[in-house]
């Protein structure tokens, strides 16, 4: 009896190992401050220099490993992303669809997303957040194997504006305040959040703030309470850039377009990181190209394996 308790243990131990770590994009919002660019349209398909800004988050995902992606949007937009993005099998990747209908909070992603969770790890991006830099993958990849929550933080001239952590004098997060008035350090809290399957129960017992959302930072506070969260400095050699407003979104339009001009390399290119990684053959990422004729986008994609860029 004991043998085979043993066994059952041992076999519950290992399905928990091999859960795959599920990517959640939050793509809804008002995007008041973009207004009247965001009235019929959302942010999160506004270009930034040659692709729609959800490639970025989605890239991020898929440079994780993450290949099972939740699309949170408006009731409004969501026939819009599942016309850019579908099912996600051209990329080698599965796109679920869900609506959020009122912007209640970053944290109500994981009530929305419960099932499709279904008590694995997750990793939560907002949709307007964009990362770069080649240490990225390094810290994807650790956070992938850190126990309990992992967020990212990066270093900002105007903490007022953000979550800042403060540290204690082991380096160590022992708070994040929301828009400090009196910021502790420089380090913002960026739109990227890995943790595991306890997430679901966390923001099920946390309630609405004074502004009346379910706050991220009341869930990674939990983590911090449980001494289960890491956090990974994105040192100034990278990039975060969020797009919320006129100036930032020009801004990383100016980013992306400078180093991809420079280098004749894309970024946030989801078919050719799907490509890299095996998802796709030769001859899928061929095909993606005459999806997009006459364009510079699909001419990079049949030259990919050429080797030409
Ligand atoms: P915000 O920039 O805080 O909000 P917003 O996009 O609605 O813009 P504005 O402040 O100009 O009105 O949101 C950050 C990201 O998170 C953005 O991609 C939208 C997304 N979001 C949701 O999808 N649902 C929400 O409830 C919240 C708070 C944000």
């Amino acid at each position: 009896m004991l043998y085979l308790q043993n066994i059952v243990f041992k076999f519950r131990l290992f399905i928990k190992r091999v859960k795959q770590r599920k990517g959640i994009i939050l793509a809804g919002g008002k995007g008041s401050r973009l207004y009247p660019l965001t009235l019929a349209l959302s942010k999160q398909l506004m270009p930034i220099y040659d692709k729609p800004m959800i490639y970025y988050p989605v890239s991020t995902l898929m440079l994780a490993n993450i290949k099972e992606i939740l699309v949170i949007t408006t009731k409004r937009d969501i026939d819009s992303f599942k016309k850019l993005l579908g099912d996600g099998n051209n990329w080698g990747v599965n796109f679920s669809y869900k609506i959020q209908d009122e912007p209640k909070g970053i944290a109500e992603a994981f009530l929305i997303g419960k099932e499709f969770i279904n008590n694995s790890p997750s990793a939560l991006i907002l949709g307007d957040n964009l990362f770069h830099g080649a240490e990225l993958i390094e810290k994807l990849c650790k956070a992938e194997k850190n126990k309990g929550a992992t967020i990212f933080l990066y270093p900002v001239k105007d903490p007022k504006r953000y979550g800042i952590a403060e540290f204690d004098n082991n380096q160590k997060v022992v708070s994040i305040i929301e828009k400090p008035t009196k910021p502790k350090s420089k380090y913002a809290v960026t739109g990227l959040y890995f943790y595991d399957e306890k997430v679901v129960n966390f923001a099920e017992s946390i309630t609405p703030s004074k502004r009346g959302e379910l706050e991220i930072t009341d869930i990674n506070q939990l983590y911090l309470s449980d001494n289960n969260l890491t956090a990974e400095i994105l040192s100034r050699g990278s990039a975060w850039l969020d797009t919320g407003t006129f100036d930032s979104l020009s801004e990383a339009g100016t980013y992306i377009q400078t180093l991809e001009k420079r280098q004749g390399l894309k970024i946030g290119c989801p078919e050719e990181i799907a490509w890299n990684k095996g998802w796709i053959s030769d001859n899928d990422l061929e095909k993606l190209s005459f999806k997009y004729p006459n364009s510079e986008y699909s001419t990079y994609l049949k030259k990919l394996p050429f080797n030409e860029y």
